[in-house]
């Protein structure tokens, strides 16, 4: 495996969409960076994939393998959820640097092992996927904010509809996979952190989908006196759409409504609405790829770290003691690390 001087030589886990995506930025729209090696259950997958990366890139027979290869200087874990905790942990085994999408890991405890090896490390090694806060969209809203421009912040309302519910789907499983990404958004934007949770759920298909709680609504109290509205629905039928709005004492600001123009046209007035995550977030995930890059060059990781993780998924887990209680959850913050201050 022959890199450039400098060159951070990064290992693939799992070939499929996200894999595959990140792969991608890596090999064409980052500096400083090349794929290096690729492992996959599904190996034509693999296969196909490190083809892509030119013949200097491997397929590894598994993925403890390409985690201990001296070749490989960092490592991408985009496997199913489930997985992401124990290949997390044998990054940090071998002090080696990796980016692992969301949700951290599936448990809270898996996610807190992550933490406290981390802390015992040193020094920082994870990244979490949480593209949304590479998003320019996103990122206008959160300067607009810490600038002051709506005063106080008050209320964060979030959005976050997908076409239709994977198959495997169930009432948890959407607030471990997808609304872990609005609870941080929300901890993010507001800068605050989670007092308290409310979740309210309906299953709104219920001749295909039975018990889902496909609509979910999260109702937060956050710190300094703020709320949160977060509308989470896996079967909106028509799109993929992540929409915000912060309510200050002094303004609201609304993220920008679409990554397309509007067409005015014979009494219609709109723009086309994405099918997916990787049609709504190209540049988040181009944007994110490159700073996790230059962070590993510089030696100081600034994305999304194993305590955002950490503190995402505990939230998650109240929501769904909230959900099976049908009561308010209390929340508090456990003391944060110096490693993540
Ligand atoms: N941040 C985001 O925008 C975003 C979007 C979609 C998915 N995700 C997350 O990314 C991860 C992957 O999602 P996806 O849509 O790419 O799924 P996918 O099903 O397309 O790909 C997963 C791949 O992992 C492989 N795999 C399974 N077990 C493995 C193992 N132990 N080692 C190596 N490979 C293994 C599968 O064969 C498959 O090729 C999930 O955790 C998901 O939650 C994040």
């Amino acid at each position: 495996m022959s890199a450039q001087p400098g060159e951070i030589s990064v290992g693939v886990i799992g070939a499929g969409g996200m894999g595959t995506r990140h792969a991608d930025t890596l090999g064409a729209a980052v500096s400083g960076a090349r794929v290096a090696g690729v492992t996959d259950p599904d190996r034509p997958r693999a296969e196909k994939l490190a083809a892509n990366h030119g013949s200097d890139a491997r397929v590894f027979e598994d993925e403890r393998a390409l985690i201990q290869h001296p070749g490989i200087d960092a490592v991408v874990v985009t496997t199913p959820d489930d997985t992401h905790a124990g290949l997390v942990m044998e990054c940090l085994q071998q002090g080696k640097p990796v980016f692992c999408e969301k949700p951290l890991a599936t448990t809270v405890e898996d996610a807190r092992r992550i933490v406290d090896a981390e802390v015992e490390l040193g020094r920082k090694v994870v990244q979490v996927g949480f593209m949304r806060r590479y998003d320019p969209r996103h990122l206008d809203v959160k300067v607009a904010i810490d600038s002051g421009a709506i005063g106080n912040p008050v209320l964060f309302k979030g959005t976050h509809r997908n076409l239709a519910a994977a198959p495997g789907t169930s009432s948890e499983s959407i607030l471990v996979n997808s609304a872990v990404h609005d609870l941080d958004a929300a901890r993010w934007m507001l800068g605050r952190e989670i007092e308290d949770v409310y979740v309210r759920g309906m299953n709104t298909r219920a001749a295909s989908d039975g018990e889902v709680l496909d609509l979910q609504v999260i109702h937060l109290k956050l710190g300094g006196g703020c709320l949160a509205d977060i509308e989470v629905y896996v079967n909106a039928g028509y799109g993929y759409e992540v929409d915000l709005e912060v309510v200050g004492d002094a303004g609201t600001i609304r993220m920008a409504p679409a990554n397309a123009p509007v067409l005015r046209k014979q009494r219609y007035a709109g723009h086309p609405v994405e099918g997916d995550w990787l049609e709504r977030f190209p540049t988040a995930y181009v944007l994110e790829m490159r700073r996790w890059i230059e962070g590993l060059r510089d030696g100081r990781l600034t994305g999304p770290d194993a305590w955002d993780g950490y503190t995402s998924l505990l939230a998650v887990e109240s929501c769904i003691a909230s959900l099976h209680s049908g009561t308010k959850e209390p929340f508090s913050s456990p003391q944060r690390p110096d490693l993540y201050r």
